[in-house]
C-alpha cells in the first residue's frame, strides 16, 4: 500500500501542535519521524515550534539523513537517535521525541517510572526505564538508548525528555501522552501519601488482560523478558 504522505505530513503538524498545546516542549522542542514504505522518511523541521508547522515545512530524509527533497527546511538536529530507532526495531513506524514536564522532571531526577499503579500504565506501558545522559544529536544518545529498544517503546533521557515508538504515527504519539500522564500521576501521588501500588498477582492479571482483550504490535517489557 502506498503512503497518503500529504495526509501524513498533515498527521505530523496535528501531533506537532498536541504536543506544544499539551506543554511537551518549550520554544522549539520535540521532534518526530515518520517511515515511508519506500525507506524514506518524513521528518519535522528543525528550530521551529513544533505547534505552528504547516505540512510544506515538513522534510524527507533518507535511513543516512540526508534530505531527498528540494526544502528551505533543514530535518530535525535529532535524526540520529530516530534513525537508531527504527535500526533497532523493524516493526516501528513513527518516533515522537519531546520535552513534556511531568516526564522530564522524572529524567532529570534520575527516576525511572516503575510503580504498578493504573491499569492502562501496566497494560500499556510497564515500566519507563531511564536510559543514560548522551549529548544531544550526537551519537551519544543513539548509544544510550540502543540497549533499551528491544524491550521498551517508552523511554526517559537522562537529564533531557522522553522518546516513543510505535507501528505508527498515532501509537507512538499515544504512547508519549501516556507516558506523561503516568509521570503526572505518579508525581501527584507522591505529594500526597504515596501510590497504593498493584501487587504482582493483579500486574500479571493485567498483562493477561492486555495480551487477550488489546493485542497490539510494539514491546512490552513485562512480554518482550
Ligand atoms: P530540533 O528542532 O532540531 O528537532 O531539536 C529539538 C529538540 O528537542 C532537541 O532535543
Amino acid at each position: 500500500m502506498t503512503d497518503d504522505i500529504p495526509a501524513l505530513k498533515q498527521a505530523i503538524c496535528d501531533i506537532g501542535r498536541r504536543a506544544w498545546d499539551k506543554g511537551m516542549g518549550a520554544a522549539n522542542d520535540g521532534n518526530v519521524t515518520v517511515l515511508l514504505g519506500d525507506g524514506t522518511l518524513l521528518c519535522t523541521p528543525t528550530n521551529t515550534s513544533k505547534g505552528f508547522m504547516t505540512p510544506d515545512m515538513i522534510c524527507r530524509i533518507d535511513r543516512t539523513g540526508a534530505p531527498v527533497e528540494e526544502s528551505r527546511w533543514k530535518p530535525s538536529s535529532e535524526t540520529r537517535m530516530h534513525l537508531c530507532v527504527y535500526e533497532a526495531r523493524d516493526d516501528v513506524r513513527a518516533v515522537v521525541h519531546a520535552h513534556p514536564v511531568y516526564a522530564t522532571v522524572h529524567a532529570i531526577c534520575g527516576k525511572p517510572l516503575t510503580q504498578q499503579i493504573m491499569p492502562e500504565s501496566t497494560m500499556f506501558l510497564g515500566e519507563v526505564p531511564l536510559t543514560p545522559y548522551g549529548l544531544p544529536s550526537t551519537d551519544e544518545l543513539s548509544d544510550a538508548i540502543r540497549p533499551y529498544l528491544a524491550r521498551h517503546d517508552a523511554l526517559l533521557l537522562q537529564n533531557h525528555g522522553a522518546l516513543t515508538c510505535g507501528h505508527d504515527l498515532q501509537s507512538a504519539w499515544f504512547k508519549m501522552e501516556a507516558l506523561d500522564y503516568y509521570a503526572k500521576v505518579v508525581f501527584l501521588a507522591s505529594q500526597y501519601g504515596g501510590a497504593h501500588e498493584f501487587d504482582p498477582y493483579e500486574v500479571d492479571r493485567l498483562v493477561a488482560l492486555k495480551n487477550q482483550r488489546f493485542p497490539a504490535p510494539g514491546r512490552h517489557p513485562f512480554i518482550d523478558r
